[in-house]
């Protein structure tokens, strides 16, 4: 039997604090269904890294997402494509998304954070989402892509107004679907210049390559561009800003947050990944019946998967409620598992480490001063705006 209201991933009640609702799940409804959507959410480790794992059962090929955000990307998005399609995709991009490549990219980085943090000079009063910790993954996502530096500004608010996901609403705003139409536009553009023109060192170049070489089609440009600014612009700036949040509340101790190279610790990167994961959740739809906890999923159930209840479990993490810093929390689920596994893992972590390195060495003080204001989204778990005071 089901209760009909442990758990709504669109209710505001999620957005606030989607903790105590995950606890119910894992303990009582291992396998819940969701009546408001007609979806159903697996919440303990062990089940969301199996169901990962097993891309044949629970494919990704119906969309990721509930509502009217099914294939929001569209053609081309590898996170909506299950094999083969989606690795003669995932393999245009993965040369430049390995830990190799991505260390080139770790001058830039710093040299973005510390222009940014050099903004704060004479000012106290300083919003880190909106001027670091959202501020750092865009412009690096843009130059990765390849976007020249005066088009930054404008790809910047466009990206962030396509992901607008107003928790409560099942579908995308008409703006959100309109600005989508002008970034397809722009990319197919760019790609085809590096045609025209000859290649650069970028993500754009290497898709003009894929198309060339016959490994992808000109449509596909768009869905691999715009997870690209999606991926790369919420989950590290949740992941950051969650970061900033907790220092800004005075929860923890800033000298224990860097390593003697002035780089944030790599075992607390990963602890807050689990602690509080960027993405929360993604769906799966089943391709045969599944029986698990008891249950018959029939063919073509949609699933989500509860990263971030997983990563709460207490099944697999001892004291899993509490932020434990240098816990090994490298096995935790928040850049996923299986065929799907995160491309940028890699450019996340550096971005984090070098980026919130940067800033608390340069400012190590700061306190919360006003409300921070979350991302209006149902599945992205972070802060666009962190109001603080330096000290
Ligand atoms: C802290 C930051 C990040 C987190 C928590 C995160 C999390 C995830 C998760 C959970 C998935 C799996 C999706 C699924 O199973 O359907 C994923 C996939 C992906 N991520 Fe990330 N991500 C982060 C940063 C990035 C960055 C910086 C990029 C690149 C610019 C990126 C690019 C991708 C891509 C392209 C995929 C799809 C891979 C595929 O379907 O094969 N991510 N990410």
């Amino acid at each position: 039997m089901n209760s009909t209201d442990v758990y709504d991933p669109l209710s505001h009640q999620s957005h606030e604090d989607p903790y105590p609702a995950y606890t119910r799940l894992r303990d009582e409804f291992p396998l819940y269904f969701i009546e408001a959507h007609g979806v159903w959410a697996l919440s303990r480790y062990q089940d969301v890294r199996d169901a990962l794992r097993d891309w044949e059962t629970f494919s990704s090929a119906q969309g990721v997402e509930i509502g009217d955000y099914v294939q929001f990307f569209g053609e081309g998005s590898i996170q909506e494509l299950d094999p083969p399609r989606h690795d003669v995709l995932r393999k245009v991009l993965a040369p430049r998304f390995q830990s190799r490549r991505i260390r080139e990219y770790g001058p830039l980085i710093r040299e973005t954070a510390d222009r940014l943090i050099d903004g704060f000079d004479g000012r106290s009063r300083i919003d880190l989402g909106q001027e670091f910790t959202q501020r750092l993954p865009i412009l690096t996502i843009l130059q990765l892509l390849g976007i020249p530096q005066d088009d930054h500004d404008w790809a910047a608010s466009a990206g962030l107004e396509m992901l607008r996901r107003p928790a409560g609403e099942a579908g995308p705003s008409a703006a959100a679907a309109a600005i989508r139409e002008e970034l397809v536009d722009y990319s197919i553009d760019q790609v085809r210049r590096r045609r025209v023109d000859g290649m650069t060192d970028d993500v754009f170049s290497d898709m003009a390559m894929g198309v060339e070489g016959g490994h992808m089609l000109e449509s596909e440009i768009q869905g691999l561009t715009l997870l690209l600014i999606a991926a790369g612009m919420e989950t590290t700036s949740s992941l950051m800003g969650n970061i900033a949040h907790v220092v800004a509340t005075g929860a923890v101790d800033v000298s224990a947050l860097l390593d003697d190279a002035g780089e944030f610790r790599a075992p607390a990167i990963e602890e807050f990944l689990r602690f509080d994961a960027p993405g929360q959740w993604l769906a799966r739809v089943t391709t045969r019946p599944v029986t698990m906890h008891g249950q018959e999923l029939p063919v073509g159930s949609r699933v989500l998967v509860l990263f971030a209840s997983a990563n709460r479990d207490p099944r697999e993490f001892a004291r899993a409620d509490e932020l434990v810093l240098d816990r090994d929390g490298a096995r935790n689920l928040a850049f996923g598992e299986g065929v799907h596994f995160c491309l940028g893992m890699p450019l996340a972590r550096m971005e984090a480490r070098i980026g919130m390195g940067r800033l608390l060495s340069r400012r190590p003080s700061f306190a919360l001063d006003g409300e921070p204001v979350r991302y209006p989204s149902h599945v992205i778990r972070g802060f666009e705006s962190i109001p603080v005071l330096v000290s």
